[in-house]
């Protein structure tokens, strides 16, 4: 019996690269162009590296300084240190990215079980991410790891789901686009949706992902089903 639905944040709620793209499109920095796709890589995988790594060396900081820590390497490595101002628009950019579509239709229509956001991100960073992305108010909890002061995939995160709602591992539905997370939650016990939004390859970390979806609209469906059973 499903009893909450929980869903990752960046990567599967709000999108990733919204902040270089936009910043992109606005043609303020001509050169950023031509290093869009590669920065907006880089500057993720580092964030992630910097919380796992974190997490081992038990020097847990708010995901909002890993953020900044990974944005100053991608800067550096893709030759784009040394403008300030760049740096400053990319993390106020970041601080408001965007929901994907999907993501507002599927949280809209959630409305048969309670709903939360389980993330590496700090309350204040969430807190303005969801507001300006609109979909603060469909959610009835947002859970942060700052709480417990480890990252994912840390069971001591996956257990504050089941704090906040007062269930059972097997009585969370959880999505993420992030199979890592997935391969964490499903470790911990939770009912787990890969939203492989990208195309990538699985995982080969313990058991796979209970379902895979390629994003949330075809997730909405599958959740349906679950909820009729
Ligand atoms: C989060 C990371 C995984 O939102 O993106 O928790």
């Amino acid at each position: 019996m499903l009893k909450a639905a929980i869903f990752d944040a960046y990567g599967t709620l709000l999108d990733v690269n919204s902040a270089t793209r936009r910043l992109v499109q606005s043609d303020r920095y001509p050169k950023l162009a031509a290093h869009e796709a590669q920065l907006s890589a880089i500057w993720r995988t580092k964030q992630l590296h910097y919380s796992w790594l974190r997490a081992l060396m038990g020097a847990y900081v708010p995901f909002w300084q890993c953020t900044s820590d990974a944005l100053d390497y991608a800067l550096a490595d893709t030759g784009l240190d040394g403008d300030s101002a760049l740096r400053d628009d990319l993390l106020a950019l970041y601080r408001k990215i965007d929901a994907y579509d999907d993501a507002k239709r599927l949280l809209q229509d959630s409305t048969d079980v309670p709903t939360a956001i389980l993330s590496n991100g700090n309350h204040d960073m969430l807190r303005d991410a969801t507001h300006s992305a609109g979909i603060d108010s469909y959610l009835d909890k947002i859970l942060s790891v700052e709480d417990v002061g480890i990252f994912k995939p840390s069971r001591d995160v996956y257990q504050l789901g089941c704090d906040a709602f007062g269930v059972k591992p097997d009585e969370v539905l959880f999505f993420s686009s992030n199979g890592w997370d997935i391969a964490g939650a499903r470790h911990f016990g939770y009912r787990t949706i890969w939203v492989n939004r990208t195309g990538q390859t699985q995982e080969v970390l313990g058991d796979g992902p209970h379902h895979i979806v390629s994003d949330l609209d075809e997730a909405s469906q599958l959740a349906r089903d679950f909820l009729k059973m």
